[in-house]
């Protein structure tokens, strides 16, 4: 049998790991002082284990089936027992793929993933309750994106109301986040200047994501997305409109207010906030 790791006991819960690779790290079981841990617990390092275990062979599967996926993030959740041995009962795995990639080929990548080519997906599945789902970020045509931006953003107008000018110029680019068949999130991409600046610019609009899906990744990817086009088109500017209530998702990616409050009819208060690509 091969040595694998070797845990010294330091004090209370930590433990300093030596691994067989030569790597060091320290570990500390759920601790009863307020401060926070040392470092990851055993049982969390087990769903971390199993996220890029199955990360890296989705990624080989997606490499070798020639899907140019653009990122790849795996989320994983989880649920213990509440009564010792407080095993994992539920877990959940979400494959987050950004990219022109195949939606049946990602199918094919995930299944093969979690029943035949990663250790620890099948290792884990004979003993809990284990399931993958994944959302697939890619260029859709501005039609696909419009039951989601009419349900999320802008409700008081009828679909064909949605079509915004510039939508239909070659340079715009829409993307949607698909969750199997379901769109959860929508943004676009319009070649347009930032007032009062000549820098190459492009503009985020159309920038959703269905409530039911919020905070879980899916508005970073969309945004994420579109940053990565930016760049590809050679841009170095990038802003929006942003409604008030999205400010901080904004703030939270480096984006910075450049304007005073203004309305928008029908929709209310908004700033243009921009970031350099
Ligand atoms: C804004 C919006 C697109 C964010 O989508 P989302 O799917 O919830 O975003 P994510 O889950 O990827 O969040 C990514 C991060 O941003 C943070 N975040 C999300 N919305 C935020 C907000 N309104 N304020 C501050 N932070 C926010 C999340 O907490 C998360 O941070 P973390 O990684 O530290 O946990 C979504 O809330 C939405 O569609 N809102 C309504 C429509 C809207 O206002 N659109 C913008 C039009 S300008």
């Amino acid at each position: 049998m091969e040595r694998i790791a070797t845990a010294r006991h330091v004090d209370g819960r930590t433990f300093w790991v030596a691994t067989s690779t030569g790597h060091g790290l320290v570990v500390e079981g759920a601790s009863e002082e307020a401060r926070p841990p040392a470092g990851p617990g055993p049982m969390e390092l087990m769903l971390v284990s199993l996220a890029t275990c199955a990360g890296s062979t989705m990624r080989d599967l997606l490499t070798g089936m020639r899907q140019p996926f653009r990122r790849l993030v795996v989320r994983v959740w989880g649920e213990r027992a509440s009564e010792p041995p407080r095993v994992w009962t539920r877990i959940r795995l979400r494959y987050q793929v950004v990219g022109e990639v195949v939606p049946d080929r990602l199918a094919r990548a995930v299944s093969l993933t979690d029943t035949k080519y990663c250790s620890a997906s099948v290792m884990l599945s004979q003993v809990t309750d284990l399931e993958a789902t994944t959302d697939l970020i890619h260029r859709v045509r501005a039609e696909d994106t419009r039951a989601l931006r009419r349900r999320v953003l802008r409700p008081h107008q009828r679909l064909d109301e949605l079509v915004d000018p510039g939508e239909e110029d070659p340079s715009t680019v829409f993307f949607a986040a698909h969750r199997g068949e379901e769109v959860v999130g929508t943004a676009a991409l319009y070649r347009e200047p930032l007032p009062g600046e000549a820098a190459a610019a492009r503009r985020i609009r159309a920038m959703a994501t269905a409530p039911e899906v919020r905070g879980q990744g899916v508005g970073e990817l969309l945004l994420e997305a579109c940053l990565d086009r930016a760049r590809d088109d050679g841009a170095t500017v990038v802003w929006c409109n942003a409604r008030l209530g999205a400010v901080g998702f904004y703030r939270r990616y480096g984006f910075a207010v450049v304007s005073e409050p203004f309305d928008v009819e029908g929709i209310g208060p908004h700033v243009r906030m921009r970031r350099l690509v």
